[in-house]
């Protein structure tokens, strides 16, 4: 089972606050070039790679994939189809700019195979979405989500919390509203303020407040998201699933129900992607940037393509992957930092036991179970709670020789 990811670069403008590899779209785009190049690096991955695997999902990122044109994402669609095992219930996911779709481009793209929206809202107040260089209003970003839900019931949202100036009231009355939106999944990320963005400068000149570096934002956002529904079944995921809501992380009435998350393929509206991504299977990664990771002889190969636009172009005419076969050390603590995230937990099979030996895992286990910071049994180990706030202390403890 595998899945895979295209990474479009081009962005309507720079949010002040994100450093993916993305730019600003000036002048004009060669679409039918860039399908060619995608193409071209796809059939690469299958010459090389593929096993005749079934593919599980496919997904639109970016960048502002919703400015591809409806014909590119199509075509793309069918070629995965043609050329690769997609299930016929695969997972396809676009992520949209609320600037960048109308309720007629949406029922075209629905036609053309995509299943499920991923909308990226971030806030709905105004001056936070002007703060945060967003260039919709909260309106529009409103009207676009129930415009969708008219053509896709597959809809995620993108939240940012912990803002500069936001207070924790305020946040709780913003998010209480959004999760009264139709949507079915969300995902709701701290802001992280990254280097050489514009609103680090915006902190480090004292124009607008740091955010809070206590985790009452986290914390809070967990409990609304407990009380209203929203299963998180992964630190910044949730999907709407209110059996399963109130298991927070090992420490619900049934453990942590683990089947359900493990289930191939896991129930809408679960991203199916992305839980890809944290079981640590095998992906197809295809754009300016991108990443993979393939199975080789039960090993790990990680490949990068080039980041800038005009450089992936030129390399894309013959695509030749940089591959580098991961150690069992860097498999080992890819797999802890993934695995942790996620509700479901990682399987302790999956590990070798060189590796379970070398990292002193049985003892490790066993100390921070008696802690009460995880769950486990012979096959999985998940974070509790309490485990859950000490996400980053419990992978560095983990993954220490
Ligand atoms: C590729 S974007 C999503 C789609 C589309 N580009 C958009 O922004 O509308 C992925 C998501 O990552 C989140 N994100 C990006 N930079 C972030 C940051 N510095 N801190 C927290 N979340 C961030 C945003 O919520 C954003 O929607
Ligand atoms: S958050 Fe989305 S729209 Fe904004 S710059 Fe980043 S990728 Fe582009």
């Amino acid at each position: 089972m595998s899945s895979i990811y295209i990474h479009w670069p081009f962005c309507l403008s720079k949010c002040y606050y994100c450093d993916f590899n993305s730019i600003p779209q000036t002048g004009k785009i060669n679409f039918i070039q860039w399908y060619r190049l995608y193409c071209n690096v796809l059939t690469e991955f299958k010459r090389r790679f593929y096993k005749n695997e079934d593919i599980t999902s496919v997904y639109f990122g970016g960048g502002t994939p919703s400015l591809l044109p409806v014909w590119f994402i199509s075509d793309f669609i069918d070629n995965v189809q043609k050329e690769f095992r997609l299930t016929p219930d695969a997972e396809i996911t676009l992520e949209v700019n609320p600037k960048t779709i109308d309720k007629i481009k949406a029922m075209e793209l629905k036609e053309a195979g995509v299943n499920r929206l991923s909308i990226g809202v971030q806030s709905i107040i105004d001056e936070d979405l002007k703060m945060l260089g967003r260039i919709h209003t909260s309106e529009e970003a409103k009207r676009c989500v129930f415009d969708m839900r008219e053509v896709f019931s597959n809809i995620s949202i993108d939240m940012i919390y912990n803002r500069p100036n936001q207070k924790i009231a305020t946040w709780e009355e913003e998010l209480i509203q959004v999760l009264n939106f139709p949507i079915n999944h969300i995902s709701a990320y701290e802001l992280i303020v990254e280097d050489n963005t514009k609103i680090k400068k915006m902190i480090d000149s004292g124009n607008v407040k740091s955010p809070s570096d206590s985790d009452e934002f986290f914390k809070k956002t967990l409990k609304i998201m407990q009380n209203t529904g929203f299963d998180m079944y992964e630190v910044s995921n949730f999907a709407k699933d209110g059996a399963l809501a109130s298991s927070v992380c090992g420490g619900g009435p049934v453990w942590f129900n683990i089947q359900v998350y493990h289930a191939a393929p896991p129930p809408i509206p679960y991203g199916r992607h992305n839980i890809s991504y944290w079981k640590y299977e095998d992906y197809y990664g295809v754009g300016p940037g991108s990443h993979s990771r393939v199975s080789v002889n039960n090993k790990k190969i990680a490949i990068e393509q080039p980041q800038d636009s005009a450089k992936w172009m030129i390399w894309g005419e013959n695509p030749i992957f940089n591959e580098e076969p991961l150690s069992e050390d860097d498999e080992f603590k890819e797999r802890v930092i993934m695995g942790l995230r996620f509700k479901g937990g990682i399987n302790l099979n999956k590990f070798t036991e060189s590796a379970k030996n070398k990292y002193d895992i049985k003892n490790k286990l066993k100390s921070l179970e008696e802690n009460s910071y995880i769950i486990t049994d012979d096959e999985y180990v998940a974070l509790t709670y309490s485990g859950i706030m000490k996400l980053n202390l419990v992978i560095r403890y983990l993954t220490k020789e």
